[in-house]
Order: C-alpha cells, then sequence, then structure tokens
C-alpha cells in the first residue's frame, strides 16, 4: 500500500530545508516554486529544486508545486521533469482545460526525458468555488491524476471569509466533503488542508482526525514537526484495531455457520461493515506507528 498521508511544502529558495527533507519521514515532499517564492528567486529555485531531485530518493515521494499561471508553470514543469520526479502539484486549479494542457506538455517532456509515458502524476488544488463545482470533472480529467487536495486558504479567500473569523470544527463541512468525495469517485486520494500552527500540535491532531472521518487519505505539513502526528492521526487506534478483528473473527465464523448478518456486542454486522474493518486492518498494517509529542 503506497501511503500519501503526509505532503511536506518546502520552499523552493531555501536550500538548508531542501537538503533537510528527505530525512523527515513525509510520505511526499512538495518543493514549492509557487507561494513560497519570491519572483526574484524564481530561477535559482528552479535550479536548486532540479538539483535536489537528482539526488537519490529517499523513501519520500517528489513533488513540485509549479505556478498557477500556465506559462511560468510550463517553465517550472520543464526545469524539474525528470527520472526523479514523482509528480506535479497545481495549484488553483479551476477547471479542465488547465489539466489538459499539462497533460500534453507532460507528454511531450517525458518523451524528450526519456520517461514512460504517463509517469509523472498530478494533484490538483482546489481552491476556489469554480474549481470546487469543477472537482468531480478535475478528478477525472486525466489518468496521470493522483489526488485532489483542499487548498482552504484561498479559497475562503475567494468565498469572502474574513481571515480573524473564528473557526468552529465544521468550517468548510460542504467544501471539503465535496473534495473527499470527487477524489474517491475516481479512486484517488483526498488530501486536506494544511494547519499554520506548528508549535502545538492539538490543533493538528483534531484537524487531521476530522479530516479522516470525511474521507482524506492526506494532509498537508508545512512543518517537520508535523509529521508524524499527521501519520499517527491518520493511523487507526489500538482499540480501533482491536475491535475491527474481533468483528472479522465473529463475521468468518458466522459465515462458516451459513449467517449472513450477525450482531457483536449488540450491533449489526454485515458486509461493508466487514469490508471497512479489513481496510483498516490494512492501514494499521502499512502505517507503522511513529511517536510524537504534543
Ligand atoms: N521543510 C524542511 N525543513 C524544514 C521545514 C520544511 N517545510 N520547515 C522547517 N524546517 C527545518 C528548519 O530548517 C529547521 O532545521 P535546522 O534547525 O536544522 O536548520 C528545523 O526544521 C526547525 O525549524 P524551525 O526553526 O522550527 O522553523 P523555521 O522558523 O525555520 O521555519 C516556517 C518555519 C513556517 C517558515 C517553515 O516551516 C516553512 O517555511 N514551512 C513551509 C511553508 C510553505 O511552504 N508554505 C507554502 C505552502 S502552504
Ligand atoms: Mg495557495
Amino acid at each position: 500500500m503506497q501511503l500519501m498521508r503526509s505532503w511536506l511544502f518546502v520552499p523552493g529558495n531555501r536550500p538548508r530545508m531542501i537538503q533537510k527533507a528527505p530525512t523527515l519521514g513525509a510520505d511526499v515532499i512538495v518543493y514549492d516554486l509557487e507561494d513560497a517564492l519570491p519572483s526574484a528567486e524564481k530561477a535559482s529555485g528552479r535550479r536548486l529544486v532540479a538539483e535536489a531531485l537528482e539526488a537519490p530518493a529517499g523513501r519520500s515521494l517528489r513533488y513540485v508545486r509549479v505556478e498557477a499561471d500556465p506559462e511560468p508553470g510550463l517553465e517550472d514543469a520543464r526545469a524539474v521533469v525528470g527520472p526523479g520526479l514523482d509528480g506535479l502539484v497545481l495549484p488553483k486549479v479551476s477547471d479542465v482545460s488547465l489539466l489538459h494542457r499539462t497533460d500534453a506538455a507532460l507528454g511531450a517532456l517525458e518523451a524528450g526525458a526519456g520517461l514512460e509515458p504517463g509517469s509523472v502524476r498530478i494533484l490538483a488544488m482546489i481552491e476556489s468555488a469554480r474549481g470546487l463545482l469543477a472537482a468531480p470533472a478535475i478528478a477525472a480529467a486525466s489518468p496521470r491524476m493522483v489526488g485532489l487536495f483542499f487548498g482552504a486558504e484561498d479559497f475562503t479567500l475567494d468565498l469572502g471569509v474574513f481571515a480573524s473569523e473564528e473557526e468552529g470544527p465544521d468550517e468548510m463541512l460542504y467544501a471539503r466533503s465535496a473534495v473527499a468525495v470527487a477524489a474517491a469517485s475516481r479512486g484517488l486520494v483526498a488530501v486536506d488542508r494544511i494547519v499554520p500552527e506548528f508549535r502545538t500540535l492539538e490543533p493538528l491532531a483534531a484537524d487531521t482526525k476530522r479530516a479522516r472521518r470525511l474521507g482524506f487519505g492526506g494532509k498537508g505539513v508545512i512543518h517537520p514537526r508535523q509529521i508524524a502526528c499527521v501519520h499517527q492521526s491518520l493511523a487507526p487506534s489500538r482499540e480501533q484495531v482491536e475491535k475491527a478483528r474481533e468483528v472479522i473473527q465473529h463475521f468468518e465464523q458466522a459465515h462458516r455457520e451459513g449467517a449472513g448478518t450477525l450482531q457483536v456486542e449488540g450491533k449489526m454486522v454485515d458486509r461493508p461493515i466487514v469490508e471497512k474493518a479489513r481496510r483498516l486492518l490494512r492501514m494499521a498494517e502499512a502505517s507503522k506507528s511513529e511517536e510524537y509529542e504534543l
């Protein structure tokens, strides 16, 4: 099972952070050539990121977030497509036309670099009202699509929400759910918004658990401390693992005895519940427990 739980954003102009990134245990590194990069540092940023991709890959997948504007975005892509690149993160995707264009451009770049056609994958960021309404089509736009990311800061900016407004736990519930459902409709991973607070981890842990309940399998992170917190918050708890084992055991026994439905501790158990229990165990197996301190 390829886990894509933590997507660590690393500014493309910070050599120290670029050097550290492969050692931090993130599932995916996202070298950022978009928002985090002042335009004066664009050329040197592209060079730094291209160099980083030439170094041997650690355990992390390596993606690059290119600029939203298609022309400089394609320039960014040209600078980084090569054997070390796993995919691009496309910001501010509002309809499928950008994806079709990027798809074609990547095909040519792959051919030029001697790569398998389709090997460079795409994570599309949904961060506007238009993007949200087009999310199902965006998820289906290309076989390169690996997932959808919910970009909350730009999304709320688009919606006219004030930054200072107090956030409740159900904030952006509709938008987050819509992104998770659109991703699932094509079997893609849904990656939830970043939590800017990194000194204390409680807000991130709570937000990640909520995201998991909505169907997200990943979370954007901006600081090394956030990585293990996300992995642990997405992993099933020991209690959930025990429950899942129990459900499967009872189900298999009932099955042997010819019964289709059964009860475990006063709750009805049937096929989808058993399937979820099996998936939970696979997830628990795949995500080794990582300790972190709140
Ligand atoms: N990737 C890799 N390494 C990082 C990192 C990141 N995103 N964020 C911090 N680090 C490293 C630092 O270099 C530092 O290592 P060092 O002491 O060995 O040099 C260590 O982790 C601890 O960092 P800390 O001092 O706590 O934070 P900071 O003040 O250096 O950086 C931020 C704080 C927020 C500026 C930084 O985490 C950051 O730039 N994050 C990414 C932001 C981003 O990409 N935003 C746009 C996309 S949403
Ligand atoms: Mg943004």
